[in-house]
């Protein structure tokens, strides 16, 4: 499907579609599903950080006095959205090590597909950091719209949403809501189904990286 939308990047990159589609299999084990959305979020990490500010530090090479580039020390939280949003934690702190994290707890009623918010856990000082929030999945798009709400009441003001397979009625929702927030994922897929669930899509993220059913 092309883009349409201003604020969405899709990571179009070889290694990420083909672990995707083994994500999308069905046979595809909780084992493996949850060893490739850790992987995919290491390569979705490296898109979203792209714009970090540098800046320089002279440093001593075996050969000389070097002006080397360094990342400028800007504060970063990732917000992993639970339970699904939990697979790519450990990712994304491989990469970003020094990152803070804040948990926000949310399900999907089955049946209106309205978040319901349970939890919320954050660093102090969260207003002050560059805040990226992560989830699987983008479908109606309530769940990223409640969670951005909540970082924006706390008075983050750079935020970034970073997903796996988003839903354009998702995408445009959360356009249409926060057109400051840019959207980082691996595939805008179709559209969603009577039952709210992203097609073709991967089915039920949580429960596949959890092995719950
Ligand atoms: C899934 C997914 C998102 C949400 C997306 O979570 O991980 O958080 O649904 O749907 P939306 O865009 O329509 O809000 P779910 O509520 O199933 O909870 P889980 O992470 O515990 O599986
Ligand atoms: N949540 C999921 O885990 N999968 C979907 O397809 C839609 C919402």
């Amino acid at each position: 499907m092309s883009n349409q939308f201003p604020t969405l990047h899709i990571v179009d990159h070889p290694l990420v579609q083909h672990k995707l589609s083994v994500m999308r299999d069905k046979n595809t084990s909780v084992k493996d599903f949850r060893a490739l959305v850790g992987e995919i979020a290491m390569l979705l990490t490296y898109e979203a950080t792209r714009d970090l500010p540098m800046t320089t530090r002279t440093i001593e090479t075996p050969i000389c006095s070097y002006e080397a580039p360094v990342l400028a020390g800007k504060k970063l939280a990732i917000v992993p959205i639970l339970r699904a949003g939990l697979g790519f934690e450990d990712g994304i702190l491989t990469l970003v090590p020094s990152a803070r994290v804040a948990h926000i707890g949310m399900y999907r009623d089955e049946e209106t597909l309205e978040p319901h918010f349970y939890f919320l856990k954050y660093p102090k000082d969260i207003a002050g950091r560059d805040v990226l929030i992560v989830d699987p999945m983008l479908a109606t798009g309530g769940s990223a719209d409640m969670a951005i709400t909540k970082m924006k009441e706390l008075g983050c003001k750079n935020i970034k949403l970073m997903i796996l397979v988003a839903a354009p009625e998702g995408v445009k929702f959360i356009y249409e809501r926060h057109p400051d927030v840019d959207i980082y994922c691996a595939a805008l897929d179709d559209h969603l189904n009577e039952n709210g669930y992203i097609v073709p899509g991967l089915g039920d993220a949580g429960d596949r990286i959890f092995g719950t059913k």
